[in-house]
């Protein structure tokens, strides 16, 4: 696994629109879970040992870093992944490697909270947000670390063991509430995290660490309670499946319609999601670990006003894809972002389509219905891109679809998935424009 993130390559997603979709499709492992679940790997000398792994770039850049920090990574099966972080593990995190994943900040609170020490690339803010990180630095601080933040780097270090605290966040962030649990697991004492987040890989990150041995109580709630003990130890546990790859499918067949049934994944975390599926007229139906959507395309759709909020409102991680549904809709939709100052970077490229948005503070106007045309357009991030390829598959035409790396870091085999439910879409090597292979894997 750790051996293949050097270089991004110049890919361009190439799709044909106006293909329904059909059949069935398996929900990989979530990659926001996966990434804090190798970080607490770093808390013991035993192996630790993760199923339902999802062979995504950002989980591979992961493996790296912790092969790089002296971990020993090896992949035991097609979404096995173990992890043996023994003596000894260096607390300094490659520049050019935490550079490339603003998640890899979730180290600083597992290195500082094994060994006391860590150097971190600072990332900076990113396409979709300034993405400050003052609240976990805060919380580490009153944990008794003394963080020094240059312009580059954050260099942290506690001179004796980590103490419980009482971390009070401002809002509820999902890696902070993370990176404060991962400090304080070996901490002495009792920590409580208030206004935490509640996200599903949150409570995925508390299992883990209970698994190894940890006390922690009330994740999934905005109190979590810890009391650290003195050692950890192994653990072999199965990743949750990624609900927001599951509700990326679901907006997918809304938008070009078609009858598929999504697997491998439960239905519980995207309530609101498919509540808003089913507004907008699309049929859900859900069963234990199936979601089963149906859109029939001579029907129109109906427009839906929703707002991003933390779980368990509707993830700002399943926006864009949204935003792109409703140009579809018969009607004015209004769409909210309240998590991030600044993800609308899709309605551009939207606009370039033919899609009819108007962005007003935190708000995007749509009027729908739009007849979307193929054109070339850029991927900023990763839902961006997930936006656009939903838009592409409900475009007239041939989309082209530039820096296809940001769908490779979240999502597995995202070619591979849509080319079987039926779409017409294609990989290209932009350097030497032939086409690899069809199953999209990262390069
Ligand atoms: N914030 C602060 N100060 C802080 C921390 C956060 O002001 O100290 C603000 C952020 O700037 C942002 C908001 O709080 O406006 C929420 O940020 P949060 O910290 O919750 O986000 P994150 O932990 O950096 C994770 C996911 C994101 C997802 C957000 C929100 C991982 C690895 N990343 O980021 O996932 O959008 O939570 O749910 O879990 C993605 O998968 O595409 C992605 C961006």
């Amino acid at each position: 696994m750790p051996q293949n993130h050097r270089h991004r390559r110049d890919h361009v997603l190439l799709v044909d629109g106006g293909r329904q979709l059909n059949g069935r499709v398996c929900i990989s492992g979530s990659k926001n879970a996966a990434l804090p679940l190798m970080a607490a790997s770093l808390l013991t000398k035993d192996r630790v040992t993760l199923h339902n792994v999802p062979r995504v770039a950002d989980t591979q850049l992961m493996a790296e870093i912790l092969q790089d920090l002296g971990a020993r990574v090896r992949d035991t099966g097609p979404s096995s992944t173990s992890i043996t972080a023994g003596e000894p593990v260096k607390h300094e995190v490659d520049d050019a490697l935490g550079r490339r994943m603003r998640a890899s900040i979730v180290l600083l609170g597992a290195l500082v909270g094994r060994g006391g020490k860590a150097v971190l690339p600072r990332p900076g803010g990113d396409a979709i947000g300034v993405r400050r990180v003052e609240q976990h630095i805060r919380g580490l601080v009153q944990m008794g670390a003394e963080v020094r933040e240059t312009d580059t780097q954050f260099i942290a270090r506690a001179r004796r063991r980590l103490r419980g605290a009482r971390v009070v966040f401002d809002l509820p962030t999902v890696t902070g509430t993370e990176n404060i649990m991962l400090a304080a697991v070996l901490a002495q004492g009792r920590t409580e995290i208030l206004q935490a987040a509640r996200e599903p890989h949150v409570q995925d990150l508390a299992k883990l660490l209970q698994e190894m041995g940890a006390q922690i109580y009330g994740a999934g709630t905005d109190e979590i309670v810890i009391e650290g003990v003195e050692r950890l130890h192994g653990a072999e546990h199965q990743v949750i499946p990624d609900y927001l790859e599951a509700g990326t499918y679901a907006i997918a067949v809304a938008a070009a319609g078609g009858d598929v049934h999504i697997e491998c994944s439960p239905p519980d975390d995207l309530v609101v999601p498919l509540i808003k599926l089913e507004m907008a007229g699309v049929h859900v139906d859900t069963g234990e670990g199936t979601i089963h959507v149906v859109r029939n395309p001579g029907r129109p759709l109906k427009p839906v006003d929703l707002t991003t909020w933390v779980h368990p409102g509707f993830p700002t991680d399943l926006q864009a894809q949204f935003l792109a549904l409703m140009t579809q809709a018969t009607g004015e939709s209004v769409i909210s972002e309240f998590i991030f100052e600044n993800r609308y970077q899709h309605v551009l490229e939207l606009l370039r389509m033919g899609a009819r948005i108007r962005i007003d503070g935190k708000m995007a106007i749509v009027q729908g219905p739009s007849r979307l045309h193929g054109t070339d357009v850029v991927i900023s991030d990763i839902r961006s891109g997930a936006a656009l390829v939903i838009a592409a598959l409900c475009a007239s035409g041939t989309s082209e679809l530039k820096k296809a790396w940001h769908v490779d870091r979240g999502y597995q085999d995202l070619v591979g998935k849509l080319g079987e439910l039926g779409a017409q879409i294609q990989r290209v090597d932009e350097s030497r424009r032939t086409a690899p292979s069809p199953s999209g894997t990262f390069e």
